[in-house]
């Protein structure tokens, strides 16, 4: 009896001197689909916070879709933050994420609440960011090339090899340009202009923001990407010009889901409730890696930010294009006609 009592007021006073950080809570496993330089810093904050343990890997949106629909009867994943919300919906819809309604929720913006309805709460809007392009300056004038303001411009043979852009299949990026295209031209003008623009892609690289780091080092003119992207190449002090599409443009809703049968579920549901927090959401602007614009309210907009009540944005119909049918055939046809199409 005498020895219980002594272990417990020893054992009490470990907990009490132990920082939060240094007692074990137990793991996470983190699916991330934003860029690196923000998956850490979210990482080192909430272990901070939780003394959760995360094991974090990162991958493009499309990617990571694949792989928990490969894993589904045996999920390794726990929480899927980032990414755009197109195969979150897809996800979603094929039942491979969990609901879940979080507390937070009414701190929310609308778009980030809608696309969280429009999933029956198996995902959540984290942020929203405007799609465009960027183009090298300096290499603009060196080529003696007309500034390019339009979407149709890409397609000019003057921009021959001068274009990047993500493969649709790996990147959530390159899949919001493919649906923008359909929204704004209509299917069949928007499959001749990415047959046309397949001439001018030097390369189609698997993550969505990597042609903006290749415009602003020169490798490509221009790259398409979100223009969040590029604003992270113009901080850092790339010589590039971020252009919003005269036609318009579309834009993202930013997600969060859980993965169906996660090993951690209170973790993740941990991190989901921390990752909609405010403090939370200023982590990525105060490192300077991130400039979408935050789906909590309270969370503060980056300066830098693509300012959305000024770009001239398409009504993006997410439920269509996050559609399982929809994206898996638009996909096949990109894969039939864009991909293979002569140069
Ligand atoms: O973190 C940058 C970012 O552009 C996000 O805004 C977006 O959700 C994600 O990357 C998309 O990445 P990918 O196109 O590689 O799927």
């Amino acid at each position: 009896m005498k020895t219980t009592k002594w272990m417990w007021a020893a054992a009490t006073a470990t907990m009490l001197a132990a920082p939060m950080s240094a007692l074990a809570q137990g793991e996470l496993v983190v699916y991330c689909t934003v860029q690196e330089e923000w998956c850490r810093p979210m990482v080192a904050a909430f272990e901070k916070a939780t003394g959760i343990k995360v094991l974090m890997t990162r991958k493009s949106s499309g990617e990571f879709y694949a792989q928990i629909k490969a894993e589904a009867a045996n999920p390794k994943g726990d929480i899927w933050w980032g990414g755009t919300g197109d195969p979150h919906l897809q996800a979603a819809e094929e039942g491979l994420t969990d609901p879940y309604v979080s507390p937070r929720l009414s701190e929310l913006q609308d778009w980030a609440v809608r696309q969280a309805r429009a999933a029956q709460f198996r995902t959540v809007g984290i942020y929203a960011g405007a799609l465009g392009y960027s183009y090298n300056e300096p290499e603009l004038k060196k080529r003696k090339l007309p500034e390019p303001k339009c979407w149709s411009d890409l397609a000019k043979p003057i921009y021959k090899d001068e274009v990047q852009v993500a493969n649709p299949n790996s990147s959530g990026t390159s899949y919001t340009m493919l649906a923008t295209m359909v929204q704004i031209m209509g299917e069949d003008k928007a499959f001749d202009f990415l047959k046309a623009m397949h001439k001018n892609v030097n390369q189609y690289t698997k993550s969505g923001a990597a042609p903006a780091r290749a415009a602003a080092t020169g490798e490509t003119l221009v790259g398409i990407t979100f223009q969040h992207d590029a604003v992270v190449q113009a901080v850092n002090g790339a010589p590039v010009k971020i252009v919003s599409p005269c036609e318009g443009t579309g834009y993202e809703i930013g997600s969060m889901s859980i993965i169906k049968g996660a090993k951690n579920l209170e973790n993740a549901r941990k991190w989901y409730d921390w990752a909609l927090s405010a403090e939370a959401q200023a982590i990525g602007s105060q490192a300077k890696v991130s400039y979408q614009v935050p789906s909590n309210k309270a969370a503060p907009v980056p300066a830098q930010a693509p300012k959305l009540s000024q770009i001239k944005l398409i009504p993006y119909d997410f439920v269509k294009y996050g559609s399982s049918a929809e994206r898996k055939r638009l996909l096949s046809k990109w894969d039939a006609e864009v991909s293979t199409a002569p140069k």
